[in-house]
């Protein structure tokens, strides 16, 4: 099965990452995940940082001539924050010394991990709550998932995200989503992405993605922040992957997990989601038929899973991240010394990080599919796979 272990602090030297439990074979150069990675830092709303920070991965061990080799993948992320302001950051994320002479953050930013991290951690500085909870670890996750995700490439699956919503603007309903969507996806969902990575907001409507930057535009001037709502598509998908014996072997749930274990998210909806619950049976269920000797539906709102197995249609996700926490227009909060009421404080931050954080999402849920894949179809080389694979049958 594939697993990977993140580490690193925002302002630490570097992030570090391990995957493990990717067949030998699989295709894999450093611009495949730098391509993913780059897509991961661009993005209108984005915050002064990204304006330095260009990931390029170093990959210590596992991929020899392009290919993997079966073994852990280690790799590293350099923070350019940390090289570039070096009479800072070495000296606030020092290995030795007791940090007597460094100043403590005692101002925690409602909507983040800081107050509940220190209480949890009894820090007397919040700094290292910042630190590890930060977006920035999505960095490394993103290389993770951009291994498994040419895995899953390589089996003829694909993944693309776009954007639904910023804020107050966004599409009306679902119907006018699948007619932008679908004849996207038709030819697999990587074309999904290609088209959204066009507009600066990431998503496929052009005067919805002007709209959403003037949205950004008016609550940057405000020193406000934004979320938003995503959609994932994923092509190739054989039926069955995922199982319906036992709850945690389902692979909605174990979609929603990664999702829900990302920096943000406070949701996740499979197909119509919660607007199913609005409608009766009739509307929300697809008929089946059984057309070029396949059993197919007729629509796919159940988004491509039933029973917790994928049935055989592009499966869909949706997912809800909330405005970002740091503000530059104070709100209150409570000094954690002192116990007073303050203004809250800023540090460089992104206004909306939506557009960037879909391409998060993208490369999160390719190893959960890549493992499902796996669990049925799986093989110690990809060779092996392929033999036993095949979307044909
Ligand atoms: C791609 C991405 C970028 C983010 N950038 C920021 C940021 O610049 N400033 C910030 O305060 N939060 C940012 N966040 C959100 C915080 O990391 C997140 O709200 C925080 O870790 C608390 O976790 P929770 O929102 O899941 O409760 C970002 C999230 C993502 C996914």
């Amino acid at each position: 099965m594939i697993r990977y272990l993140t580490s690193g602090e925002s302002h630490g030297p570097e992030l570090t990452g391990i995957i493990e439990g990717i067949p030998a074979g699989v295709p894999v150069s450093v611009d495949d995940i730098s391509l993913q990675l780059a897509r991961r830092q661009e993005g209108y709303g984005r915050g002064g940082r990204m304006a330095f920070e260009k990931d390029v991965p170093k990959i210590h061990s596992g991929i020899r001539f392009g290919l993997t080799s079966g073994g852990p993948i280690a790799m590293s992320l350099e923070n350019r924050a940390y090289i570039k302001d070096e009479a800072n950051w070495p000296v606030v994320m020092s290995i030795d010394g007791d940090g007597s002479d460094i100043e403590k953050i005692t101002v925690p930013r409602p909507g983040h991990a800081d107050l509940v991290g220190t209480q949890k951690y009894r820090f007397d500085d919040i700094r290292p709550v910042i630190e590890r909870s930060s977006a920035r670890e999505t960095g490394m996750r993103v290389a993770c998932g951009a291994i498994a995700r040419n895995l899953l490439k390589a089996v003829g699956i694909e993944i693309g995200g776009h954007v639904l919503r910023v804020g107050s603007v966004g599409y009306d309903n679902w119907n006018d989503i699948r007619a932008i969507v679908d004849p996207l996806s038709k030819s697999g969902a990587e074309n999904v992405f290609k088209n959204a990575d066009e507009s600066e907001v990431r998503c496929l409507d052009p005067k919805l993605s002007a709209a959403m930057v003037d949205e950004i535009k008016k609550r940057r001037k405000e020193g406000n922040s934004l979320g938003g709502v995503y959609e994932i598509i994923i092509t190739g998908v054989p039926a069955g992957l995922g199982s319906y014996v036992h709850w945690d072997r389902k692979l909605d749930g174990q979609l929603a997990h990664v999702i829900m274990g990302t920096q943000a998210m406070k949701g996740v909806e499979i197909g119509l989601g919660f607007e199913s619950g609005g409608l009766p049976g009739s509307e929300v269920h697809d008929e089946i038929i059984y057309r070029d000797e396949n059993f197919q539906r007729k629509t796919n709102r159940a988004g491509g899973i039933e029973g917790g197995m994928s049935n055989g249609m592009p499966i869909i996700i949706r997912g809800v991240m909330k405005p970002i926490p740091t503000m530059l227009h104070p709100i209150d909060t409570v000094d954690i010394n002192t116990k007073e009421v303050v203004d809250t404080r800023y540090e460089r931050s992104d206004v909306c990080a939506l557009p960037r954080a879909v391409v998060v999402i993208e490369n999160v849920i390719a190893p959960v599919i890549a493992n499902a894949f796996l669990e049925k179809f799986g093989g110690d080389s990809l060779d092996e796979i392929l033999e036993r694979y095949n979307p044909a049958s």
